[in-house]
């Protein structure tokens, strides 16, 4: 049987490799589990497992919509994030039309891309960040999507608000952006971009979030998009029946109420990053200073090499050659436990 021409370049997503036992640090998870509340909204609806869900998640995208000062019909729930990119270039782009992104960054971008025919156009980091400047230099009238990951993934860096403003003022009217906050909740910096604001006054950008990192919520897959209605209503007629079970769309609901996890994951990110931020300062180790809840650290060897080592001693980091960042691994602010034990490894690569 003949597939389709656009999928012949497309390869299976590898997740981050592990194995049985191993403490996982190496996938952007909430190191303290689930979100407790998301578990006891769980439970409560096992009964109603019989019953289709509500297939426009009316419920979670009323309470994601209040959690960013909106109204419903900014809202659309996915199953997870990763739905929504392809959801979003299912709606707008052609076959053979562009899709530009960068080089170093999440690949589910490249995935929703070509699925839908697109021409992959990826533009290197400079310094570890979006080069805003040289994504500009690459659009054309066959410019269809933007994907800026905000705060990037795997690097952790930030665009500030009015390099990213400016940039957006400077696209011409046919792009379309997606700003991914997938770590938008982690970042703490004052010029932090609020993509929730910026899409209330430009009606050529989509900015998603997911539960799979500050709630804890991966395993359940729940990820939502923020833009201006008419856009929202145009990706709706993608949507499949009933996109996000029953589950999700309670735990998500919940989840988003629970402060005191909340305040909890993000204290434990904070004290994390300063710990590790001294520690490989001490060991010699550069890294990218991160608004997100992993940290981008340079090894100066095989990545790959030192992720086997890792798992060796029981942990399983994420090696970044996959990236093109051959020398550089990510590595998952923790525990307290985890971080000391990270360092521990890592203190001790040089006999390895
Ligand atoms: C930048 C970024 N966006 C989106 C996702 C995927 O989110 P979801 O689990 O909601 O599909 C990830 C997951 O690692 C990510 O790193």
């Amino acid at each position: 049987m003949k597939i389709r021409k656009t999928l012949e370049s497309v390869k299976p997503y590898v997740a981050g490799r592990t194995r049985p036992g191993a403490v996982k640090l190496s996938s952007n998870e909430n190191p303290l589990g689930p979100s407790p509340k998301a578990l006891t909204a769980i439970s409560s609806e096992l009964n109603h497992l019989h019953r289709y869900p509500d297939g426009v998640s009316g419920i979670l995208r009323e309470t994601i919509a209040s959690h960013h000062n909106l109204t419903a019909d900014y809202v659309i729930a996915g199953n997870g994030s990763d739905e929504i990119f392809a959801m979003i270039a299912g709606t707008y782009l052609e076959e053979g039309f562009e899709v530009i992104t960068a080089k170093e960054t999440f690949s589910e971008y490249n995935f929703s891309g070509l699925l839908y025919g697109g021409h992959i156009k990826k533009v290197p980091l400079q310094e570890g960040k979006y080069d805003l400047k040289s994504i500009l230099d690459q659009v054309t009238e066959k410019t269809s999507l933007i994907f800026v990951c905000n705060p990037n993934n795997p690097t952790g860096t930030y665009l500030k608000e009015k390099e990213l403003k400016e940039f957006l003022d400077a696209l011409p009217s046919h792009v379309l952006t997606i700003l991914d906050e997938a770590y938008g909740e982690f970042a703490t910096a004052e010029d932090f971009p609020s993509g929730q604001e910026l899409i209330k006054s430009n009606k050529r950008l989509i900015v998603t979030h997911t539960f799979s990192k500050l709630y804890g919520l991966a395993g359940l897959r729940i990820g939502y998009a923020l833009a201006d209605p008419t856009l929202i209503e145009q990706i709706f007629r993608t949507k499949q029946a009933f996109n996000v079970n029953i589950l999700a769309q309670q735990a998500g609901t919940a989840a988003l109420g629970d402060q005191n996890f909340i305040s909890r994951t993000l204290d434990l990110c904070k004290k994390g990053k300063t710990f590790l931020y001294g520690e490989l300062k001490r060991l010699g180790y550069d890294y990218y200073p991160s608004q997100a809840n992993f940290i981008c650290i340079r090894v100066k060897r095989d990545s790959r090499a030192v992720f086997d080592h890792f798992l060796d001693e029981g942990m399983a980091i994420r090696p970044l050659a996959s990236f093109g960042l051959d020398e550089w691994i990510r590595y998952t602010i923790g525990t307290e436990d985890q971080n000391r034990e990270f360092i521990r490894i890592m203190s001790e690569l040089e006999k390895a």
